[in-house]
């Protein structure tokens, strides 16, 4: 395999950002260490929304998240949103990280139980380049009872990824689990590149769709 032709673009300043189709295991491998300044991703949280893979045993579920982190550990900045429950289970593949902000997300619909409801972000910025000294939680709209419902079971909510995203300096953000691309909407409304990677065709679309009718700014923000 080699570098993805669009993230290629991206890397050379040729582009603002892309969303690339596949396993992001695999199109991680063929990216270059450093190449971008930092992880922002929201993985599956083994709860079931993504197939087979994403309803197993926990000691599995650590297993690959192991994987992932490993296939991330490629630039200095990074921030993963873990759900209560799975923290119980994965907590120690985070130590020395800090936990960032405190994300209530699902919570006011009928169907969600109490682990799934709150949310953590936890960064690790070898830089330590803070933008601003901000509060470090974050109460955010909830995606399901709100109009940015985006046609993915579990979208994240633009303010929480603006306020993150806004915090540091980065100006290259990759999201290896994209979903419906927010991570990648937040970059491209705050002037930074972004490099979008998931792994259903279906949420690839909406994620296209969803940054091209995003403006970008004049300047980085
Ligand atoms: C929790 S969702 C992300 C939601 C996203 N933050 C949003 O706002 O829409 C996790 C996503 O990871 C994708 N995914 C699962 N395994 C993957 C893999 N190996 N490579 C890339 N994407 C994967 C799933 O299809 C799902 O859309």
């Amino acid at each position: 395999m080699s570098l993805h032709p669009d993230i290629a673009a991206v890397l050379a300043g040729e582009s603002d950002g892309c969303i690339v189709c596949g396993d992001c295991r695999e199109v991680m491998a063929d990216m270059p260490d450093k190449c971008v300044d930092a992880v922002v991703t929201d993985p599956p949280w083994n709860c079931g929304y993504f197939g087979a893979g994403d309803d197993v045993e926990w000691v599995q579920y650590k297993n690959t998240l192991r994987e992932w982190l490993h296939a991330s550990d490629m630039c200095d900045g990074q921030c993963w949103f873990l759900s209560t429950k799975s923290i119980a289970y994965v907590a120690d593949l985070f130590v020395g990280w800090v936990p960032f902000a405190s994300i209530k997300n699902f919570s006011q619909m009928g169907t969600t139980t109490l682990p799934n409801c709150w949310d953590i972000a936890f960064i690790r910025d070898r830089q330590k380049e803070y933008k601003k000294n901000g509060r470090n939680w974050f109460l955010s709209n909830t995606a399901g009872m709100s109009k940015e419902r985006t046609g993915h079971p579990t979208p994240r909510t633009i303010d929480v990824m603006l306020y993150i995203i806004g915090m540091f300096s980065w100006s290259i953000i990759l999201d290896p689990f994209c979903g419906s691309g927010t991570t990648c909407v937040a970059a491209k409304q705050l002037g930074r590149r972004y490099i979008g990677i998931e792994i259903d065709p279906k949420y690839c679309e909406i994620a296209r769709e969803r940054v091209r009718n995003t403006a970008k700014p004049l300047f980085q923000m």
